[in-house]
């Protein structure tokens, strides 16, 4: 089995990251071919500093490493360094309506939200199909947010096939509805653009910040708490550290604990459970030959393949 997925260079990865796409698929990547690659075409779309966007790219690229991408089993590789992708969008934004582009919902919310309409964000997922079709990719993990996009790319797959024989395969979205979404710390989803985030590799003070910011509501300390389900510290424990939760838990409706000392357990949890992780990440900043050969190990894999699905697409639509 096939799979696919990109992830957006858009700056240092939080936990709700981590639990919502990145465990997953690092897991699922267990079970088949991974082909997986940091989009820096598409972060063209709303990244405008150079530099920001080659720091961005090397944040994600330590950031999966760091967190257990087996690089010898998963390729993994920067967009840009498959420029295939961007000759196979032109031919495929052949096959593309416009209205179905102008429906996206993303598309529309960045407009909504002050972008500037120009081709690349409405086209933005036609390189989205593109990524995939040209590994050939048959299951793509991604969140609930990319399910529309999923779609387009099904459509544009069709109806090239329709159009031109059987060349790709129609790639099945892995949307999980067991995956976690985190709450933010003000309880909100947690999102870069809500400013509610909780970084994996935040230096220890800023995360200790941001943990005792977690609202809670006002019940005092002495009473045995109630609507334990809306609970912040504790719905973040219940996702990777299920002891620490049920103790926690049972302390709260007893009464007599306080949402400051939930929090410091929460604390120290997160520090636990992303330890191994963050030395690994320091070893590998400080090797950052090894993180290019490694893209570029990557690239030269996917290179293999996006080569041999570009000769079936040129000569299916007639190119030389
Ligand atoms: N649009 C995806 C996101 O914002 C990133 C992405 C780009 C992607 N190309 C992809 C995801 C191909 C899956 C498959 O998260």
């Amino acid at each position: 089995m096939r799979i696919l997925s990109g992830i957006q260079p858009s700056g240092k990865l939080h936990i709700g990251n981590y639990f919502g796409m990145m465990r997953p698929a690092l897991e699922l990547a267990q079970k088949g071919e991974a082909f997986y690659f940091i989009a820096d075409y598409h972060a063209l779309t709303s990244i405008t500093s150079p530099d920001e966007l080659r720091a961005n790219v090397l944040d994600v690229a330590l950031d999966f490493l760091a967190c257990g991408l087996d690089p010898n089993r998963t390729v993994f590789y920067r967009q840009s360094d498959v420029p295939q992708v961007a000759e196979l969008t032109w031919i495929l934004s052949n096959v593309t309506p416009v209205a179905m582009l102008e429906n996206s919902v993303t598309y529309k919310d960045k407009i909504a939200q002050g972008l500037k309409a120009n081709a690349g964000l409405l086209t933005y997922p036609v390189l989205q199909a593109a990524d995939i079709l040209i590994v050939q990719g048959e299951r793509v993990p991604v969140g609930k947010d990319q399910k529309q996009h999923l779609e387009i790319s099904r459509d544009i797959a069709g109806a090239f096939n329709r159009q031109f024989g059987e060349v790709f395969v129609v790639p099945i979205a892995d949307i999980r509805p067991d995956v976690a979404t985190l709450p933010g710390t003000d309880g909100r989803k947690m999102s870069k653009s809500y400013g509610n985030t909780i970084e994996i590799f935040g230096d220890e003070k800023a995360t200790k910040k941001k943990v005792m910011s977690i609202v809670t509501d006002s019940q005092p300390i002495e009473a045995p708490k109630k609507d334990l389900d809306k609970n912040i510290p504790l719905q973040f424990l219940k996702v990777f550290a299920a002891d620490e939760a049920k103790e926690v838990e049972a302390k709260l409706a007893a009464g007599g604990y306080g949402y400051g000392e939930a929090k410091k357990e929460l604390l120290a949890a997160l520090q636990e459970y992303f330890a191994p992780y963050r030395q690994k990440r320091e070893e590998l900043a400080k090797n950052r030959d090894y993180v290019e050969q490694v893209l570029r190990d990557g690239a030269a894999r996917a290179n293999a393949v996006a080569d041999a699905t570009m000769k079936c697409v040129r000569g299916a639509v007639g190119l030389r």
